[in-house]
């Protein structure tokens, strides 16, 4: 019998037609991203999934959905997918660790380096005619803030954190890192939370949001962060408490943030951080390249096609499920 397979977006990338050489595909047209409701639709009857992370995998969907045999999302992280679920019924869920790591610590440099040097907010003072010649030049004149020689935390010290580790060895930083289980990197002092906090000049996220990393920037640990200090973003938003950290940006504790990633995305338009100067934002981009992109989707189409032809999927994310 011929599996069907519903893929939720036109792909970029090369494999694709070798997917429709094997299975039966539905792809999702649009306009726009899929609804719950029409997921629901669209999925029924399937045996397998090729998903995004703006696609919510919930454990009530998958339970409509008996003949499921695997989901493949094109995308690193899975918080969007309820792996409890999947695992329960020996469902491989793929995803695509590996291709994006150095697009994605690309990024977080970018918004450290945005935030800092205030690149954003000159921009804006440019473009809207304030560059004047009453204000042409000033020792003070947007001043910001040193990424050479500073002290980065890393805080997830996986791929992607590791590689923000190496560009900032380039700009001659100081590197502390913390991880959840404890990891020797050559490079990277390993210090625990409270004290890379209390240390670093730029805090830069780089773990998975899971139950243990939910709110793991609260208040508390806003607090504790070094006064002057740069919050970076690229992970996931609910890792950080939002409205905690535009408290610590207003009263000036922090000196600036640079937030790829939000609690709610899009991100609703009266969120604090989007009020605030010192805060470069921008809407979950941090894997965004061409390049990266189509590398992405022929990963989540690798993990498919394994999937069809009932072997391991190459990146499987729940892989104690092949026992
Ligand atoms: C992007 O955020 C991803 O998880 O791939
Ligand atoms: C800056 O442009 C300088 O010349 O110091």
């Amino acid at each position: 019998m011929t599996k069907r397979v519903l893929v939720t977006h036109q792909l970029p990338g090369e494999r694709f037609h070798d997917l429709c050489a094997h299975c039966d595909v539905n792809v999702w047209m649009g306009p726009g991203l899929l609804s719950a409701e029409a997921l629901r639709e669209e999925l029924a009857g399937c045996h397998g999934l090729l998903c995004l992370l703006t696609d919510r995998i919930t454990a009530e969907l998958l339970a409509q959905m008996p003949d499921l045999e695997f989901v493949s999302s094109m995308s690193v992280g899975v918080d969007h997918v309820d792996t409890a679920a999947l695992s329960a019924r020996n469902i491989p869920l793929g995803h695509t660790p590996g291709v994006l790591v150095d697009t994605t610590a690309d990024t977080a440099f970018a918004l450290m380096m945005a935030a800092s040097r205030r690149v954003v907010e000159a921009d804006h003072f440019v473009r809207q005619g304030n560059w004047t010649p009453e204000n042409a030049w000033a020792p003070d004149f947007f001043t910001g803030k040193d990424v050479s020689g500073a002290t980065l935390g890393i805080v997830g010290m996986g791929a992607i954190g590791q590689a923000m580790a190496r560009r900032a060895q380039g700009f001659g930083m100081r590197v502390l890192g913390w991880n959840r289980s404890p990891r020797d990197v050559a490079g990277i002092d390993s210090v625990d939370l409270d004290k890379l906090l209390a240390e670093s000049d730029f805090v830069s996220i780089h773990v998975a949001l899971a139950d243990e990393t939910r709110m793991l920037i609260n208040a508390d640990k806003i607090a504790l962060m070094k006064p002057g200090s740069v919050l970076v973003n690229s992970a996931r938003g609910g890792i950080v408490d939002e409205d905690a950290l535009a408290q610590a940006l207003l009263s000036g504790h922090l000196y600036a943030a640079g937030i790829d990633v939000f609690e709610r995305e899009p991100v609703p338009t009266d969120n604090p951080l989007l009020t605030l100067p010192n805060v470069v934002v921008a809407p979950h981009i941090g894997s965004a390249t061409v390049n990266t992109r189509a590398r992405m989707a022929d990963l989540a189409v690798e993990n498919a096609l394994a999937a069809l032809a009932g072997e391991r999927m190459p990146h499987c994310f729940n892989p104690q499920i092949y026992g």
